[in-house]
């Protein structure tokens, strides 16, 4: 061996024995942070007990903090100097779980201060709100740092909208990195949780200037939804889930068969003609089994997204906003 790639191995070796190599492990916090799971499950599942939409909210968080930048808590981020919020993006208008956000990093820190990113904590608080409502668990990959900065721009572009077509929620899915059984098999996060009417009600008279409501739409789901979504009240939030709400099940999929996927973007998943995406659906409609394991392995596909590692980032005392500079040293806030 030359003595270039001599010194590279050690240089290599060394990092890894002071456990510093840079990437995403399942063991990353062993060490740092033992308890780390049993804290966050706790207060997860405190969560739900005041409000049975908590782990709809903190999955969303984290789908829509990898689709931006990749997985480093860049969502989370207020306006402030230097930070152009995401929420202000129309794909974040209106998110929610802040509050919880907030009450499993205060449990973290105190447990494990100034050691654990934002980023990581809506990662596994994700698998933790679709265990504790019934779905599978998987070995959540763990190591990411938070952003320093924000992107506008790259909510605005890279979010999928409710009003797409499939071709243009695959080229997003795609984008990202991710292929059409990550898209169908993400999708079915819309077991739990509830959508406002604004986002489904064009559906439901004049659907796309066709003057009759979106065929694809049940009749009968169709009149529920006129009824729970009265005029003048497009905040109203509406099952995304009709058969079981808040069970994180594959139930999902057997409404999209029957017409009755909430959002154009679900439904078009079964009824966009010749797509390979009805196969999956069928299939997942037809075996939990199948859905839950290849579930775990999307999420990891999706948490899997551009990392940011050490010495990029920083762990956020604060998960809505930027560290103050006073000790992090300069230049290592790259992105
Ligand atoms: C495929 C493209 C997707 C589109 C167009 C989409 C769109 C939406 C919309 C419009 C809402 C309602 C928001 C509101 O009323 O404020 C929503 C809610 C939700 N989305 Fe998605 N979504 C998509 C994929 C995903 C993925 C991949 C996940 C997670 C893995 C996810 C998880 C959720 C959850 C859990 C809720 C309910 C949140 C709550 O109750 O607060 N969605 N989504
Ligand atoms: C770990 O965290 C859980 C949940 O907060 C707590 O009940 C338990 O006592 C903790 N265990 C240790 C060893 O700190
Ligand atoms: C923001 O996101 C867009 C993708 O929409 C990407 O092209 C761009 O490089 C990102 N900007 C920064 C500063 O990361
Ligand atoms: C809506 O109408 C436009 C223009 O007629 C058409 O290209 C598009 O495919 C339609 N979308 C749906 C979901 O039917
Ligand atoms: C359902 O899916 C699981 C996991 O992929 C598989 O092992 C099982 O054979 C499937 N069951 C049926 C009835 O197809």
């Amino acid at each position: 061996m030359s003595f270039p790639k001599v010194a590279a191995l050690a240089a290599l070796l060394c990092m890894m024995l002071r456990g510093s190599f840079a990437q995403l492990s399942s063991t990353f916090y062993d060490k740092s942070c033992p308890n780390l799971t049993a804290v966050v499950r706790d207060t997860v599942s405190q969560a739900l007990q005041g409000d049975v939409r908590a782990g709809a909210k903190l999955i969303r968080f984290h789908f829509h903090d990898c689709f931006v930048n990749g997985c480093d808590g860049s969502v989370l981020l207020e306006n402030q100097d230097g930070v152009e919020s995401e929420l202000d993006a129309p794909g974040n208008e209106g998110i929610q779980g802040f509050d919880i956000v907030d009450s499993i990093k205060t449990a973290v820190e105190a447990s494990c201060p100034n050691t654990v990113s934002c980023a990581d904590i809506l990662a596994i608080s994700a698998r933790e709100s679709v265990v504790l409502t019934g779905g599978p668990s998987w070995v959540v990959q763990l190591g990411r740092r938070d952003s320093q900065n924000a992107n506008r721009t790259g909510a605005e572009n890279n979010l999928p909208s409710p009003f797409e077509t499939l071709d243009q929620l695959r080229a997003k899915f795609n984008a990202a990195g991710l292929d059409s059984i990550d898209l169908v098999t993400l999708s079915g996060a819309h077991t739990f949780g509830r959508s406002r009417c604004v986002f489904f009600s064009g559906r439901l008279n004049n659907f796309n200037g066709t003057g009759s409501p979106d065929s694809t739409l049940d009749p009968t789901f169709r009149d529920a939804l006129v009824i729970a979504c009265p005029t003048g009240d497009g905040n109203n939030r509406i099952a995304l889930d009709v058969a079981t709400p808040d069970a994180f099940d594959n139930a999902y999929y057997a409404d999209l068969v029957t017409n009755r996927g909430l959002l154009q973007s679900d439904q078009e998943l079964f009824s966009t003609e010749g797509a390979e995406t009805i196969e999956i659906v069928n299939r997942f409609a037809g075996n939990q089994s199948d859905f839950f394991a290849q579930f775990g392995q999307s999420m990891i596909n999706m948490g899997n997204l551009q990392p940011l590692l050490a010495p990029a980032g920083e762990i956020r005392t604060n998960c809505r906003r930027v560290n103050p500079t006073t000790t992090t040293t300069a230049g290592t806030a790259v992105m």
